[in-house]
C-alpha cells in the first residue's frame, strides 16, 4: 500500500526519493514477490480512509501488508489502529530515512504496530521488504 503523494514519485523531490516511479517500484516488488510464490495487490491513495478500508479488506484475504504510508506515517493514529487489527505480517517501508530528516518525520504512528521498518535504502527498501515478509512468514 502506498499513501499520499507517492503517486508523484519520479518527479517529486528526486534528490530525496529518486527518479523511479511508483509503478516501477511496484513492478520490481511484484516480480520479486512472484519469484517467492506471492501475488501482490497494490493500492495507492491520497486519502487516509481509502488506506484504512484497504487494511480492513486485507484481513482474511492477505498474509502480509507492506506499507509506505507517506506523511500519514507521522500523523495517522487511525491508520495505526487499522493496522493493529490486521492479523498478518506488517512491514513499514520508506525510501528515505525519516529519522535523518525534519523532526516531524521522527515520529511514526505505525512503528508500534508493525513487525518492523525498512527505511533509507531508496528503491532497495522495497526489495528488502519482500525478503522481510518471506522470512517473517516462515517463522510465524
Ligand atoms: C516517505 C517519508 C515520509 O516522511 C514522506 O512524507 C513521504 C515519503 C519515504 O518513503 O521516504 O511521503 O514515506
Amino acid at each position: 500500500m502506498s499513501g499520499p503523494n507517492l503517486d508523484q514519485l519520479g518527479t517529486r523531490s528526486p534528490e530525496i526519493y529518486g527518479r523511479q516511479t511508483l509503478a516501477e517500484h511496484v513492478a520490481r516488488f511484484s516480480e520479486l514477490a512472484a519469484a517467492r510464490g506471492f501475488s501482490v495487490r497494490h493500492l495507492q491513495s491520497n486519502f487516509e480512509g481509502d488506506l484504512i478500508e484497504a487494511v480492513h479488506g486485507a484481513n482474511g484475504t492477505a498474509v502480509a501488508i507492506v506499507l509506505n504510508a507517506g506523511a500519514l506515517t507521522h500523523s495517522s493514529w487511525a491508520l495505526a489502529d487499522a493496522l493493529g487489527a490486521f492479523d498478518g505480517v506488517k512491514v513499514e517501508v520508506h525510501l528515505s530515512n525519516p529519522a535523518a530528516r525534519e523532526p516531524f518525520r521522527h515520529v511514526s504512528t505505525l512503528a508500534g504496530v508493525v513487525n518492523g521498518t525498512i527505511a533509507g535504502f531508496g528503491a532497495t527498501s522495497y526489495e528488502l521488504a519482500v525478503e522481510a515478509v518471506q522470512r517473517l512468514l516462515a517463522t510465524s
